[in-house]
């Protein structure tokens, strides 16, 4: 009715919540945000159109997308005293500890200015957060390899002031590869929102408290780094790596069809997506380009494409409907930017912020929204009286 995406009752039974942000058809392999299909919008639109998208509703006029972007360059700064927070991690803390640690102490800096009750309030907190996670990856990343943190550079895009921070020194100028900042800010739109997996069920399920949002979005951010979910593109490419040719590729799909292998071909399958995940075929046409741009091959890509040919031809996967995932392919790109396999799920993290963002809002702007409270089957056992220890 009024254009509203009707389920199935089975699945209406087993919703965990509403939301106009996010439509998949997991059958179809549909991807839609607020309407716009993922090909379009990763073809023709910008990732911060995209947060705006995801925020507001509608897509941007100019002079909104002008206001939006400049709003968000105002909060791309740390407060300076949440640098010595990094000084105490290891230089070999994994980059997701590291922003779990940091994303989570910046509920300690703007706990006074979030009164989620607030609209106004929510909405700075909403930027805030979106603008901050690139500086705070690009430090987590600048940490771990012992060079100085860079300040953003608010005369640059969003993408690019994160390539920059990431990428820079001080001692020299750095300039954006356009073609980098345009494939990295796909694969920004890529992962910006999935409807309730995982991890932004864990924010909705945080913010549901009335917690600090900042703490929300740590919370997002330890579930998302788990290999069965964001943590699954460092593990492909981990994957893609290992098999290292193409003769070992029938050696890996054997250990993932046997039952008694924990093995599992990583950024293939989805609890969803019965079908290609739409997010897959542009991540794989996103790699052609960008490797052909830099003019770099990579053998590993080389693996890819023949697994998931050897895979999607294979009876196994046909008859349990798994295809390549979003993580398949991202990390060949990443790599191929010049990012190590460590901070793949921390750039998901920054991405996906947008999504938690937007959930978050929705949820607590909610008048009918409850604290989560999921009920469980009993299995255990019945009631029994207690027998004192001397008596056991
Ligand atoms: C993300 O939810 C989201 O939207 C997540 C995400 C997002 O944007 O937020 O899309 C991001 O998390 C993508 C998924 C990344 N994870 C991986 O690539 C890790 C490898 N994939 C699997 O661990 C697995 O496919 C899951 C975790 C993604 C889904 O697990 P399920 O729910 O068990 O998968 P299923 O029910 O479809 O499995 C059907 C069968 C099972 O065997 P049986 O119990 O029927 O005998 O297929 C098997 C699974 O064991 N199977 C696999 C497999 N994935 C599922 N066998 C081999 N290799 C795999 N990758």
């Amino acid at each position: 009715d009024s254009g509203r995406f009707t389920y199935d009752p089975g699945f209406t039974s087993t919703a965990s919540c509403e939301s106009k942000l996010t439509y998949i058809d997991g059958e179809e392999g549909i991807l839609l945000h607020r309407g716009y299909s993922i090909e379009q919008l990763s073809e023709d639109s910008s990732f911060m159109e995209v947060a705006y998208l995801m925020l507001r509703g509608e897509l941007p006029t100019p002079d909104e997308y002008e206001e939006f972007t400049r709003t968000i360059t105002l909060h791309t700064m740390v407060h300076e005293q949440l640098k010595t927070l990094y000084n105490g991690f290891r230089r070999d803390a994994h980059p997701m500890a590291i922003m779990c640690g940091v994303v989570g102490a910046l509920s300690a800096f703007y706990h006074d200015s979030t009164d989620i009750n607030d609209p106004e309030q929510r909405k700075i907190a909403s930027h805030r957060m979106i603008a901050k996670m690139p500086t705070i990856a690009a430090m987590a990343y600048k940490y771990a390899i012992g060079q100085p943190f860079l300040y953003p550079d608010n005369s640059l895009s969003y993408t690019g002031n994160f390539l920059r921070m990431t990428f820079g020194v001080p001692a020299e100028p750095y300039e954006v590869n356009p073609v980098v900042e345009r494939a990295l800010d796909r694969i920004f739109i890529l992962h910006a929102d999935h409807e309730q997996n995982a991890s932004t069920s864990t924010v909705r399920l945080a913010g549901s408290s009335g917690a600090n949002p900042f703490a929300c979005i740590a919370a997002g951010i330890a579930c998302l780094w788990g290999p069965a979910h964001g943590g699954a593109n460092e593990a492909a490419l981990n994957m893609l790596t290992e098999i290292g040719h193409p003769s070992r590729i029938p050696e890996y799909i054997a250990r993932a069809k046997d039952k008694d292998d924990p093995f599992r071909l990583m950024g293939f399958g989805h609890r969803v997506y019965k079908n290609y995940d739409p997010r897959a075929t542009v991540m794989r046409k996103t790699v052609r380009e960008v490797l052909s741009s830099l003019g770099v091959t990579n053998p590993v890509f080389d693996v890819a494409l023949q697994l998931e040919e050897m895979a999607l031809n294979d009876d196994y996967f046909i008859e349990k409907k798994l295809f390549p995932n979003v993580d398949f392919y991202s990390g060949i790109i990443l790599s191929a930017i010049g990012f190590p396999t460590s901070m793949f799920t921390a750039l998901f993290a920054l991405a996906r912020t947008v999504g938690w963002v937007a959930q978050w809002n929705e949820m607590i702007e909610d008048p009918a929204q409850r604290i989560g409270r999921p009920r469980q089957l009993y299995t255990g056992p019945t009631q029994r009286d207690y027998i004192p220890l001397d008596k056991r």
